[in-house]
């Protein structure tokens, strides 16, 4: 019951803000999902999309495809972080200060992501931005009229906006949910702390994402 209200309130939500797209059938099976997925499989017409090392923002994305009924897609690095990713962290600071695009070992076809109308993306928040493999990810599609909802997990929020901006940077012609993020204080700074976080809502861990996304429909 609880699914089905959640599922008709996000409905309603996409429903509304893709006001203006051709495609306005939005609908969510109430089926059991799988509980990850290295390629999007499903009739949903929403996709959670995430990339995770060591399973934090897995769980938050598993947590959602479990309410909405939504397709699931694990986002697969080509080269593979390490098991312990702080091993990794070099690679990492690189990536995401030189903007880089690591490969995507699992990159579902142009038709497969075309299905679907809304899509949660979620990500590890990694050296102040997106784990950059997630970006490759984006990039690879035409999202124009999609909603694209990120989502993060981290240690420390004081990067969670230039993350977001990340994210909407690369998905310029998405209708994105938030519609708009606090002021990004220097868009070029990504590597100081600007305290530009007040205001940017996630999810709590698995336990709160039911709250969350009745939070984001009704600040819509
Ligand atoms: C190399 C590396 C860099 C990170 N950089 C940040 C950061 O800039 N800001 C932050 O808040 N957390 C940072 N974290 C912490 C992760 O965002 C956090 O542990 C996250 O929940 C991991 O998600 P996962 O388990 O899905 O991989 C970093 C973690 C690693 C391994």
């Amino acid at each position: 019951m609880k699914n089905l209200l959640l599922i008709s309130l996000l409905l309603f939500s996409a429903t509304t803000i893709g006001a203006c797209s051709e495609n306005n059938d939005i609908s969510f099976p109430d089926t059991e999902q799988p509980e990850s997925s290295d390629l999007p499989s499903g009739n949903s017409k929403t996709l959670v999309a995430y990339f995770s090392a060591t399973g934090t923002t897995q769980a938050i994305a598993e947590r959602i495809t479990e309410l909405t009924g939504a397709d699931i897609y694990r986002i697969n690095a080509a080269d593979p972080y390490a098991t312990n990713p702080y091993d990794d962290t070099e690679r990492i600071q690189n990536e995401a200060y030189n903007d880089l695009r690591p490969g995507v070992a699992n990159l579902p076809d142009k038709e497969a992501i075309a299905q679907y109308d809304t899509i949660f993306v979620g990500s590890p928040c990694w050296w102040h931005q997106p784990a950059m493999v997630v970006c490759t990810f984006l990039e690879n599609y035409n999202l124009g009229n999609k909603i694209i909802i990120p989502f993060f997990t981290y240690g420390a929020t004081t990067y969670l906006n230039e993350s977001m901006q990340k994210i909407y940077k690369v998905t310029p012609e998405a209708i994105h949910i938030p519609a708009t993020l606090p002021e990004d204080l220097d868009p070029e700074n990504i590597r100081e702390p600007q305290n530009d976080d007040a205001g940017i809502d996630m999810p709590n861990g698995p336990d709160d994402v039911e709250a969350w996304l009745l939070r984001i429909k009704s600040n819509q």
